[in-house]
């Protein structure tokens, strides 16, 4: 990668300039491109940024733009497209935003851009494939937030249960990012315990924490009814795996991943643990899991895939 780290954002709603807000705090790029279909839209969002730079502690060039300023970029981001409306499900809007993403991959394309393609718009696991498949590039350079969200809503909710820091729970959210996600139990931990031993020892109720399960699972649901949309989380998940790209951290992260033959499953995009590095996925980590999590994987990779034959057509 280059000194200038360069992110491209495409589609500058509410989960696009979240993210842009969050790297404008946090720091740890130079240069950040905003592209929407509206483009006065994009240029609006440039200047209220930029207005808040004298009082952040980070120095960065954010501009509005078009595809050419892919080329350069080390990442580009898609949130783009349609979001769920309340009572929709994520993979109801398969149709109208594959045709949007296929347009955004081609654009991107292009424009000769060589580096990583993040992408954020739902549903996730399929639109990555679709980028996968239109873009022609290694797997290893195209991630979905995935389950990215769902964990750290879980890691969350157990902290607060536990009243333990989140720092110190491990915990992954598999598959779907959608209704057929599920949390191994067996791979979670509290410090160096497994859940189980810990919720053993304190007599704690596994109802309760089937309970949180689904509270995750329910969560963008619930948020939608309430505000209309989810933005600040996956915002600064957003952040988390940006940065995690650029400063080469080697971490952990539950995302969506292309699958070779991991998790007996193949040509597909979906949520597992990965090792992220400056290359994007270094790795994706296979987890034991036993029978009953093996048949809830089987169960969202064949929702998954049926899906995906739809888009193929
Ligand atoms: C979320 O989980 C809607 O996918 C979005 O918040």
């Amino acid at each position: 990668m280059k000194d200038n780290r360069k992110v491209v954002l495409i589609g500058t709603g509410m989960v696009g300039m979240s993210m842009a807000y969050s790297l404008m705090n946090t720091g740890g790029i130079d240069e950040l491109v905003l592209i929407d279909i509206d483009e006065e839209k994009a240029k609006g969002e440039a200047m209220d940024l930029n207005h808040g730079l004298p009082y952040s502690m980070n120095k960065m060039v954010i501009k509005a733009g078009n595809y050419n300023e892919c080329r350069d970029a080390d990442i580009v981001v898609i949130c783009a497209g349609a979001n769920q409306k309340e009572g929709q499900t994520r993979l109801e809007l398969t149709k109208v935003n594959t045709r949007i993403i296929k347009d955004i991959s081609l654009k991107i394309k292009y424009s000769g851009f060589q580096g990583i393609v993040i992408v954020a718009s739902n549903p996730v696991d399929i639109l990555s494939y679709v980028v996968y498949k239109v873009m022609g590039i290694d797997k290893s350079k195209v991630i979905g937030t995935g389950t990215l969200l769902d964990t750290a809503r879980m890691r969350y909710l157990l902290s607060e249960y536990l009243d333990v820091s989140s720092d110190d729970i491990e915990a992954y959210i598999l598959g779907e990012h959608g209704d057929s996600s599920f949390i191994s139990w067996m791979n979670t931990y509290v410090g160096c315990k497994t859940l189980i031993e810990y919720v053993e020892e304190r007599n704690l109720d596994m109802n309760d924490l089937n309970e949180i399960y689904d509270d995750v699972k329910n969560a963008a649901y619930e948020i939608i009814e309430r505000k209309k949309a989810t933005y600040y989380g996956i915002g600064i998940s957003l952040n988390k795996l940006i940065l995690s790209i650029f400063n080469d951290t080697h971490k952990i992260l539950c995302v969506s991943a292309y699958l070779e033959h991991e998790y007996k499953h193949g040509d597909i995009f979906i949520g597992v643990p990965c090792i992220i590095c400056k290359e994007g996925i270094k790795e994706v980590v296979q987890l034991p899991l036993n029978g009953v999590d093996q048949a809830k994987f089987d169960d969202s990779y064949e929702i998954l895939r049926e899906i995906k034959r739809e888009v193929k057509k």
